[in-house]
């Protein structure tokens, strides 16, 4: 489990929350998705007028991940402009539950560089699943 941070990923993170397409909540988010072999997938929260078309950073790094051939969580980063530590919608649980090896880290980063890890498995027990359990 990480105790902090690497630098580079904070510093990525930080960096991509000026991306992020927020201008109704005010909240900006980016999420890194570290795939099987160590590549890291990033996306940010893009909103819209029209609500509910918004979509997570997590969803968007997902997209980025799946976009590039990567099927295998290990670890999810997220930066958030809160000043706290920010977790998963139960939506985003889901999906990176889905497309996520057992024990994939969800690793929240804080503005001050301090990081809270929790495996999704515990962020969503008994997530829905048509195939057998793992
Ligand atoms: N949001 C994320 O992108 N990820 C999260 O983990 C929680 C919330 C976004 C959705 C919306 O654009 C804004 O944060 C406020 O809810």
């Amino acid at each position: 489990m990480p105790t902090a941070a690497p630098p580079a990923i904070a510093a990525e993170l930080r960096r991509l929350l000026a991306h992020s397409h927020a201008p109704y909540s005010g909240v900006h988010v980016a999420a890194g998705v570290e795939a099987e072999d160590g590549s890291i997938h990033y996306g940010v929260n893009v909103e819209n007028a029209a609500y509910p078309q918004g979509v997570c950073a997590e969803a968007s790094a997902i997209s980025a991940a799946v976009t590039h051939g990567y099927r295998a969580i290990r670890r999810v980063w997220l930066a958030s402009s809160l000043p706290g530590l920010i977790w998963p919608c139960g939506g985003c649980r889901q999906k990176i539950w889905e497309l996520s090896e057992p024990g994939c880290e969800v690793v929240s980063v804080g503005p001050d560089g301090r990081v809270e890890t929790h495996a999704i498995e515990a962020l969503l027990p008994l997530g829905f699943r048509l195939e057998p359990p793992r």
